[in-house]
């Protein structure tokens, strides 16, 4: 197993380009199944969640083709509608398949996903939705299995936000017969890149980045196609961790590749703990700011805090003036890089859902384990301002959804060491 020496503490210079989103890229991927004519991608990122969602795909009958990081997917011969548990159960992302082959194919049999690290993470609010544009559902022995004659439009209001519900229905709406309008849907900027994918393709989607988003459905019949490829945005999340790095170095670096609104939240909060951050075209230039102010957050869903930055905002809690309170909303138990970082002198209190965090004036690096993905990289973030040698066990975590992590770190001058 893979693991990371990470050497600090050490300033960072220099300019990073973050990948595509993880998040934008699966639903994309899993969109591809509405398609009879080739789906067409540019900017892929090479992760493992990437290479599960292909595999899955694949075993449907998918053709993918792969060209460095451009991609083709072609599913005019899907012949298997299930997505067996052996591959979902790694991935939750693997359920975002039920809409698009209810949708094309009028069934589908999905694993249910279980929960995972950081929560139950039910997947009622999908189901209850479909159900209600008219899929007959049961559950089977771990299986969600579900069926429609066709899919009917209709309006339907989320109970919370998801993310991932939100992205199912919209998939399954292209081609439900008539509207469908989600109500309290998810604002998330990657619901917006699934709606401009989609859009791409020739099918009407309004209202995304809004919560009442409309999408007017078709008969399988209408071929919809896009001539170009399509390339999913930049990663918000994989830039704030560079940017708290950044930070957390207290040096000048640039992130770019991606569009500052996305990351406002983090942006502002970061601010008010004293960052001096510029906010350019296609990314956001971190000046050295000296040692920052605690500050007092909870996330929320877009705009507010994204959850997936929470782990990250931590470590950098930890080094500054003060004392700091998160409140985590959305997942029950995404607190497991508590113990981890308290290995490395970081003084967290844990009451339920909120963390105190007492500011010190540095860390000194230990051998830690990760966790989950954004756990993982609160954890590299620590052991760069840590004194001495961290070495960060189970960065298989880090591999599902960070490219070329430790490349891009040492680009700026960190000294990182991936050891087989
Ligand atoms: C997506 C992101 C994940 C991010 C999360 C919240 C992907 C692949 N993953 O996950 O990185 O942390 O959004 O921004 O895009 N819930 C229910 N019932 C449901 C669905 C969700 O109770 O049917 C709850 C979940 O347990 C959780 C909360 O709603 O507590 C948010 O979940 P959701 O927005 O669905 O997150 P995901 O789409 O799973």
């Amino acid at each position: 197993m893979d693991k990371l020496l990470v050497t600090g503490p050490g300033r960072l210079n220099g300019t990073v380009t973050v990948s595509s989103a993880k998040n934008a890229t699966l639903p994309i991927l899993a969109g591809a199944l509405l398609f009879e004519t080739p789906v067409k991608l540019v900017d892929v990122p090479k992760l493992n969640d990437v290479a599960t969602i292909i595999k899955l795909l694949e075993s449907m009958g998918v053709k993918v083709e792969r060209d460095g990081k451009s991609m083709t997917l072609d599913s005019s011969n899907v012949h298997n509608l299930v997505a067996d548990y052996a591959l979902v159960k790694t991935m939750r992302a693997s359920v975002l398949v039920l809409g698009p082959l209810l949708a094309r194919f009028g069934k589908a049999k999905v694993s249910l996903p279980g929960g995972c690290a950081i929560g139950a993470r039910p997947v009622d609010i999908h189901l209850t939705n479909l159900e209600k544009m008219g899929a007959k559902i049961q559950i089977e022995q771990g299986y969600i299995l579900a069926e429609c004659e066709r899919l009917q439009g209709c309006e339907l209001s989320l109970s919370f936000p998801s993310v991932g519900a939100t992205e199912n229905l919209m998939m399954a709406a292209v081609y439900a017969d008539g509207e469908t309008i989600i109500e309290n849907a998810a604002r998330e900027p990657e619901i917006v890149d699934l709606a401009n994918f989609l859009i791409h393709f020739g099918v009407t989607v309004e209202g995304a980045g809004t919560s009442r988003i409309r999408i007017v459905g078709t008969n399988t019949q209408k071929k919809y196609a896009a001539t170009k490829a399509y390339r999913p945005i930049g990663d918000r999340i994989e830039a704030a961790t560079f940017i708290i790095a950044g930070l957390m170095a207290n040096s000048n670096i640039v992130v770019n590749g991606f569009e500052p609104w996305t990351l406002e939240a983090v942006l502002e909060t970061l601010e008010k703990m004293g960052a001096k951050l510029t906010r350019l075209e296609d990314g956001v230039e971190v000046h050295p700011s000296g040692r920052l102010k605690g500050a007092v957050i909870e996330t929320a869903p877009f705009p507010g805090f994204p959850t997936d930055v929470q782990a990250q905002m931590m470590a950098l809690m930890c080094l500054c003036e003060g004392n700091s309170i998160i409140t985590e909303q959305i997942f029950e138990n995404r607190y497991m890089h508590v113990p981890e970082l308290t290995r490395m002198g970081c003084k967290v209190t844990l009451k339920g859902n909120a963390a105190l965090i007492e500011g010190v004036e540095s860390l000194s690096a230990a051998p830690v384990m990760c966790t989950d993905l954004r756990a993982s990289a609160a954890l590299v973030l620590a052991a760069l301002t840590a004194h001495g040698q961290s070495d960060i066990q189970r960065i298989y975590h880090l591999d599902r959804g960070y490219e070329d992590l430790e490349a891009k770190f040492k680009g700026l001058g960190a000294k990182v060491e991936r050891v087989k």
